[in-house]
């Protein structure tokens, strides 16, 4: 088989047969195939596209690439949830907790952020010890233990998407549905959870830009679920405004600690308990959505969730004194209060622009090799649909840096405020299973 034949078959619209999709994952694993057909190949892809059948080879053949976990060993249902990205998404510091506090057995291997999209090892590492990198052994041993365990994905798991993610990151092939289907869908297949709970944001601070196209991403990855008899479902959630009021590591950490202890902000709370309700539904803990809810509701009430945020915490040698007084996490050295120009309604908050903005303030990394501070961030005062007074406090900036440019004002740009008062929708727009 030549790589050249195919990149001329999908640049001509054909669809590929399994042995094609394999050789081409193999190629791109053992680096048989250049780097320059690997980028043809993509880009015929995002421009041709693949069908259910090619997506689902192409997933299957990628988690087939390297480590695959087996979980069979946990007792209880394992549950597996995954975002594809938002700002100020902390829904797995929170959301993990809660479920494991309500029997789930939630084993994730999580990612790194890059971008203006935050990840939840770096907020997890914003506590001082907490150790990301454990063996397979400890990983499940600790599931075993006390239902729940996040670590870093290791280097063996999915290594032809290690390759190709980074090469679609420089060649314009990241926003191509197959691609982003079968990327998230092996890594978390390889990841070896029984059931798998997708969280695919829309919105400006999102890979899916609008509803239509987050709704035809969720369902070509709950189509391989299917068809790799996995149960795997979707929600649909906004990312128009940041999520909850904080951006940026430890700040989000400490909003995370405010969720299970029952003050958390209304739109995370209102992801936390839907997504809850669906994660129990699909172990089996409960028998209708309602009741998991439920649950997850009582898990924040009697306090079990953040008492499973810190055993684990604990677990993976981080110090949960941070997670008892969260006063303990260290304060960045600039705070800028940043207060209304105008009065009115606040219609919109470009979350990009927020993400992009928290990014500077030393929150993100623009490279893999940035050194993320943990202290940077922002913190919202206001959200859509709020009244604000003109002079009244819109946001606050942390920062350790001396120099941040136009920081401030690319901020408040993000602010949409009117006249006109408005309701803010509700953050889940649907749910596909
Ligand atoms: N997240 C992934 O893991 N892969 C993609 O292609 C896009 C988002």
């Amino acid at each position: 088989m030549r790589m050249v034949d195919l990149i001329e078959k999908k640049r001509d619209g054909g669809v590929l047969s399994e042995e094609e999709i394999a050789f081409f994952v193999q190629g791109v694993t053992d680096n048989s195939i250049p780097d320059y057909q690997i980028s043809a190949f993509l880009m015929a892809i995002l421009f041709r596209g693949m069908n259910t059948e090619e997506t689902a080879i192409l997933t299957d053949k990628m988690e087939h690439s390297g480590q695959t976990i087996d979980l069979s060993s946990i007792h209880g249902a394992t549950v597996d949830k995954h975002s594809t990205g938002g700002v100020g998404d902390k829904t797995s510091l929170a959301l993990g907790p809660l479920v494991a506090a309500c029997g789930a057995k939630l084993a994730k291997m999580s990612g790194k952020g890059l971008g203006h999209t935050g990840g939840t090892l770096d907020k997890l590492e914003s506590i001082p010890g907490y150790q990301i990198q454990r063996s397979i052994e400890q990983f499940i041993h600790q599931v075993n233990d006390i239902g729940l365990s996040i670590i870093g994905q290791t280097a063996e798991v999915d290594p032809a998407d290690k390759k190709l993610y980074a090469l679609r990151d420089v060649t314009g092939t990241v926003e191509s549905i197959p691609l982003i289907a079968s990327s998230i869908m092996s890594k978390k297949l390889a990841a070896g959870a029984q059931t798998i709970l997708l969280d695919v944001k829309y919105g400006a601070g999102a890979f899916m830009k609008d509803l239509s196209s987050a709704r035809e991403l969720a369902k070509v990855m709950v189509n391989i679920g299917k068809h790799l008899h996995k149960d795997t479902r979707a929600i649909l959630t906004g990312m128009e405004e940041p999520l909850g009021f904080a951006v940026g590591n430890a700040l989000e950490v400490k909003e995370a600690i405010d969720e299970l202890k029952g003050h958390g902000p209304k739109d995370f709370h209102e992801l936390i308990i839907r997504a809850g309700g669906i994660m129990l539904l699909q172990a089996k803990i409960v028998s209708s959505e309602e009741e998991g809810e439920r649950k997850i509701q009582e898990a924040i009430d009697n306090g079990s969730g953040l008492r499973k945020l810190i055993e684990m915490v604990e677990a993976q040698g981080g110090d949960a004194s941070y997670i008892e007084n969260p006063c303990k996490f260290p304060i960045s050295k600039r705070i800028i209060e940043v207060h209304a120009e105008e009065s009115g309604y606040v219609h919109h908050i470009d979350s990009l622009a927020i993400g992009l903005t928290a990014m500077r303030l030393g929150a993100g990394r623009a490279t893999m090799n940035d050194v993320i501070d943990h202290s940077a961030g922002i913190l919202l005062a206001k959200k859509v649909g709020d009244k604000v007074e003109k002079g009244e406090l819109l946001f606050t900036m942390y920062t350790n840096k001396d120099e941040i440019g136009s920081a401030v004002e690319d901020a408040l740009k993000a602010y949409q405020i009117h006249e006109e008062k408005i309701v803010a929708p509700s953050i889940i727009a649907d749910y596909l299973f």
